[in-house]
């Protein structure tokens, strides 16, 4: 068997392109126009790729971007300051820090400073709680892409094995929530899994987020699987590649992610979602898709 190839470049393509409409419609009806607020504490190169990338992506589909660059020795007060004027103002809908931050800075007191009304991170506890009982506002944006992989290629969830290998609170712990609220049976991995091959051979979806090079190979993957690659690693030679042995994999499994060009795209993809869907509930727009919005 050889998987067919989930293109996520386009659709992330054919998403931004619905949302773009989106927004037009926000904005001829109710005269509104998105706004993200992204923070950048210090100069981390990759984040500030990251930031430029999210910052782009916005002008790309017409939601105002605002761009805040603070100094890494920034007091923790200062920051927590900038999140309370961005929670004031009624043209922010989305306030995004990205991280890391810096050793003086406590992490979880920022994010929680974020109003839950406008973390489209889905880092803010009262969504990550809401991940456990289904009724997050925000789902956090990279397990959303997967799901919104998952949508696109009609796969099957209910009653499927679902294996996740990584638990990470940005993305495994999260994915499997959100899969396990659709009724799929799931088991999460991690670095210290004994005989990891026996839980992925169980696997009819197999999330792979453990940032380690060719962690899967063909042995460890059931005929006909689904694989998602959500690893990014950048090898010695320059190469970036993910979790799984591509090549090997892809004669085994009916559905698989490339690396790059798989779940990358939509994670920028959801985070435009998710500010989007903060205007529009800012104004009552209730989006039919978001069945927590509805209970
Ligand atoms: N750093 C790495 N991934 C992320 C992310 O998804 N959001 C933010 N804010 N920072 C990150």
């Amino acid at each position: 068997m050889t998987a067919r190839i989930i293109d996520g470049k386009a659709v992330a393509k054919k998403l931004r392109g619905e949302y773009q409409a989106r927004v037009r419609r926000l904005m001829a009806g109710h005269a509104l126009q998105p706004g993200l607020a992204v923070i950048l504490v210090g100069s981390n190169p990759a984040s500030r790729l990251y930031v430029s990338n999210k910052v782009r992506a916005c002008e790309e589909i017409g939601i105002r971007s605002e761009r805040i660059e603070l100094p890494a020795d920034i007091a923790e007060e200062a920051l927590l300051a900038q999140i309370d004027r961005l929670n004031a103002d009624p043209t922010v809908h989305g306030i995004l820090v990205q991280l890391p931050l810096p050793p003086h800075i406590a992490m979880r007191r920022v994010l929680e400073r974020i109003s839950a009304d406008k973390d489209v991170d889905g880092f803010h506890l009262y969504n990550v709680g809401g991940l456990m009982t289904g009724t997050t506002v925000f789902p956090p944006c990279t397990p959303y892409g997967v799901q919104k992989l998952l949508e696109h290629e009609r796969v099957e969830i209910a009653g499927r094995n679902v294996v996740v290998v990584g638990a990470s609170n940005i993305v495994g712990k999260p994915t499997a929530m959100m899969l396990m609220q659709q009724d799929a049976t799931v088991c999460i991995c991690h670095k210290l899994t004994r005989d990891l091959a026996i839980f992925t051979l169980l696997a009819d979806i197999l999330v792979v987020a453990a940032g380690v090079p060719n962690l899967i190979v063909p042995q460890m993957v059931r005929t006909g699987a689904v694989v998602i690659d959500v690893g990014i690693n950048r090898l010695p030679d320059g190469r970036i590649v993910g979790d799984v042995d591509f090549e090997g994999v892809r004669e085994k499994a009916a559905l698989i992610t490339p690396v790059p060009g798989g779940v990358g795209p939509m994670t920028v993809t959801m985070l435009l979602y998710n500010t989007l869907r903060s205007a529009e509930r800012s104004v009552g727009v209730v989006d039919d898709h978001a069945p927590w919005e509805n209970v």
